[in-house]
């Protein structure tokens, strides 16, 4: 896919129709997204591309009535059994319906000799957070599981094809998620560092290494580093990065907690921190912030992306769907309710920018001043 950026505006790209894209462009300082030209195909359900809804954020999270509906029936056990089971098979069966070969992905990294990567990506002295070692993603194991690790590329792809739900397939709805986030990064950088050749780039919560090999692609002169709290993801990681044709610059995995990374102060240009918040209670978000700003040097680059708040896709999901979605993600209240740019302003971040990068995802940059 062809990506032109310029140093003052931001080629956006956004599907219009079966297939076909378009290529937005929105000023440098713009902090929202516009809702795009009117679709231009009858089977076009994408009318909301990079729409704002009417809201701060979603009226079923925080403590809306209807919150604390969801709130109660996820709570009582045995629905929250039969709630968690039923998110994962509509996770599954939605993904193959799209063309993801879920159980045969999963199958293949089982099968395989990932499990030789696990003693030199593991950090035996790790000290694991509290929040980490919950039952998560209707996994009892939460993301310390090869089941957890074998299924979380599958699972990315789905990210991108919800997120892109008229691309002409999977990998397109994928290249342009992330294509995107990648384009709001490098302006970042250009407008704010006058320096895209960053040298160093920090992936906190880099799961099997999807946005750490996005990094390294769009980056290939930088040294890249991806860290993450799981070593059975991380090993997911380096097995699949063995497999490919070696890069000049071979990824480093680490197996460290994002809010203390045990890495030097200043020796980053660029921490990128995708998908990762809204897994998180807001103090494990304040601590990676904390850590991200000690680890970046000065006129270095934060990039967020997750879940946009004010995605109008996402304040209008069924009840169903979000009732659903919070029976497996155990911090997504939180999550919606956390001020991120104030907490990035609390870290010492300034030109923090936000922009809905996709229907349901915002990417916020930010500074750590010279
Ligand atoms: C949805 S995945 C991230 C996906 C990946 N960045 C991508 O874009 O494909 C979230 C990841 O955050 C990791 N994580 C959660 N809390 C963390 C922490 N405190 N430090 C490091 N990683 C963390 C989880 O282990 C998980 O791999």
């Amino acid at each position: 896919m062809a990506l032109s950026t310029h140093t003052n505006n931001l080629t956006i790209l956004s599907i219009t129709g079966h297939g076909r894209r378009r290529r937005r462009r929105r000023p440098s300082t713009v902090v929202k997204m516009a809702s795009s030209s009117p679709p231009s195909s009858s089977n076009l359900s994408s009318s909301n591309v990079y729409e704002e809804g009417q809201l701060e954020r979603p009226k079923w999270s925080g403590e809306t009535p209807l919150s604390r509906l969801v709130g109660a029936l996820i709570s009582f056990k045995p629905l929250y059994s039969l709630l968690k089971l039923g998110a994962r098979q509509v996770l599954i069966s939605t993904a193959e319906k799209g063309n993801i070969p879920w159980r045969e992905m999963t199958k293949e990294i089982l099968e395989s000799d990932v499990y030789k990567e696990m003693d030199s990506v593991q950090n035996p002295s790790i000290v694991y957070p509290d929040y980490y070692l919950n039952p998560f993603h209707a996994y009892d194991e939460g993301n310390l599981s090869w089941l957890a690790a074998a299924e979380a590329e599958a699972a990315t792809m789905s990210v991108g094809k919800r997120a892109i739900p008229n691309a002409s397939s999977t990998k397109e709805a994928n290249e342009i998620v992330r294509q995107n986030w990648l384009s709001a990064v490098e302006q970042h950088l250009q407008q704010y560092s006058g320096n895209v050749m960053v040298g160093d780039i920090l992936d906190i919560g880099c799961s099997v290494g999807v946005s750490t090999r996005g990094l390294a692609d769009k980056f290939p002169s930088a040294r890249v580093t991806g860290l993450d709290l799981s070593p059975y993801f991380l090993s997911v990681a380096q097995f699949k990065e063995k497999k490919r044709s070696p890069r000049t610059n071979a990824i480093r995995w680490i197996h460290a907690n994002g809010e203390d990374t045990g890495l030097p102060s200043d020796s980053f240009d660029l921490v990128s921190i995708a998908y990762v918040f809204h897994e998180c209670p807001e103090r494990a978000i304040i601590g990676i912030l904390r850590e991200a700003f000690r680890v970046l040097r000065p006129g270095g680059t934060l990039a967020v992306t997750d879940q946009a708040p004010k995605s109008k896709v996402i304040q209008e999901l069924s009840p169903v769907l979000f009732t659903l979605m919070k029976s497996t993600e155990p911090f997504l209240d939180e999550y919606y309710q956390t001020d991120l740019e104030g907490r990035m302003k609390e870290a010492g971040f300034v030109n923090i920018e936000t922009s809905l990068t996709d229907p349901r995802h915002r990417t916020v940059t930010a500074t750590v001043p010279f």
